[in-house]
């Protein structure tokens, strides 16, 4: 079976890690938690990381630093993973939804100008599959509004989007600068992993603040046992961010690499009759975390059938994101009932995404590709 993802784990990884097993800095204190921070928020541009054990925690504590509850609004893609809309949906507000755009499968910006109300706190942007989101609109909106921008950058490591186009002074920015806050992950999956594990970045020092103290507990400085406010443990490990640190002396490499994937299979894929293949924006910078496909009708296939037959020649596939909107969990509590969302609607059952890994081989990704032929021919 050629598996959808595996990660690619190096000698400085297990450097890092057993460094941690010989001293025992296994835990939430240790050198390499606060390098990490430091040299992933630097990375992408920004003044505080707060590491944390997931990117459905780093979401979770973004969305409590704002203080939304009851009666706010954050306006956010139906195309996303569940996470986003449970950090919202945790504290009593309510998650808003807009369609994505049919070719970057990224939030269409031009649907979030009509959901903004009265109860609009919030627009939390979500990167899919490694291509950026066209970010000024929202930036433009948030600031003319006054609303937070809650950042999802879980998915494109790296990844860069071209800010001010058509100013004098326009500027390719990495993902994860844009947020008042920005969340990752680190799952095994993402471009830099620590197996579990998540960042908030922000350049609001209280904001980094309060994220510290969210993750912890809400313990207190002075006061250990004493608690003011409801708290989290979120805490990543020394042991994770060493894995974490390694990974980011070689991102470039990753980077590349993802790249290479996703140009390797564009050339061998385009051109198949009824496959749409992933884009790059001229303004995005697009890293290929997973190279998503979508099927056209008239192949007589959706994802699942076509997944099936990849599976019979030894190829794992994922499907795309079913979009919340038809998830059973929020109609029960009465959300989204009458929400239509076509273009999602569509993918969800027509897209799904290629073995994508970083140690996938060349022989792989031709052997994966004369299947897609073959089941398509
Ligand atoms: C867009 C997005 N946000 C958040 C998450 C949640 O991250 P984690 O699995 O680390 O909780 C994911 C996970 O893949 C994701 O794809």
């Amino acid at each position: 079976m050629i598996p959808v993802n595996e990660p690619f784990l190096a000698q400085r990884e297990l450097e890092y890690v057993t460094e941690c097993v010989r001293t025992g800095w296994v835990s939430s204190a240790g050198r390499f938690i606060e390098e990490f921070e430091n040299q992933w928020a630097a990375y992408c541009g920004r003044r505080y990381g707060i590491a944390v054990s997931s990117g459905t925690a780093a979401l979770q504590v973004a969305v409590a630093c704002l203080g939304l509850g009851p009666g706010d609004e954050v306006i956010m893609p139906t195309f996303t993973i569940i996470s986003c809309a449970t950090a919202i949906v945790y504290t009593g507000a309510v998650p808003v939804l807009v369609d994505c755009d049919p070719t970057t499968w990224c939030m269409d910006v031009d649907q979030v100008k009509s959901k903004i109300t009265q109860r609009t706190r919030a627009i939390m942007p979500v990167h899919i599959y490694g291509h950026p989101v066209d970010m000024d609109p929202i930036l433009d909106l948030a600031e003319r509004h006054g609303l937070a921008v809650i950042e999802d950058a879980a998915e494109v490591h790296g990844a860069e989007y071209l800010s001010g186009r058509g100013t004098i002074h326009p500027a390719w920015r990495r993902c994860g600068s844009f947020g008042t806050l920005s969340c990752f992950s680190f799952y095994a999956n993402k471009l830099i992993t620590t197996g579990e594990g998540g960042m908030i970045l922000t350049d609001d020092s209280k904001l980094a603040e309060k994220a510290q103290s969210l993750r912890n507990l809400c313990f207190q400085a002075h006061r250990r046992f004493y608690h003011e406010e409801i708290g989290f443990n979120f805490r990543l490990t020394n042991l994770q961010a060493a894995l974490g640190l390694a990974q980011l002396e070689r991102i470039d490499e990753i980077i590349a690499r993802k790249r290479w994937i996703g140009q390797e299979y564009n050339s061998r894929l385009s051109g198949i009759p009824g496959l749409q293949l992933p884009v790059e924006e001229p303004w995005a910078r697009n890293v290929y975390w997973m190279y998503g496909i979508v099927l056209s009708e008239e192949t007589g296939m959706d994802a699942a059938a076509f997944a099936h037959k990849l599976k019979q020649r030894g190829i794992e596939t994922r499907p795309f994101f079913l979009g919340l909107h038809e998830q059973p969990v929020f109609h029960k509590r009465g959300l989204f009932l009458q929400d239509r969302y076509p273009i999602t609607e569509r993918i969800a059952r027509q897209g799904l995404y290629l073995p994508s890994g970083l140690a996938l081989t060349p022989k792989q990704i031709s052997e994966v590709s004369e299947a897609v032929h073959e089941v398509l021919a």
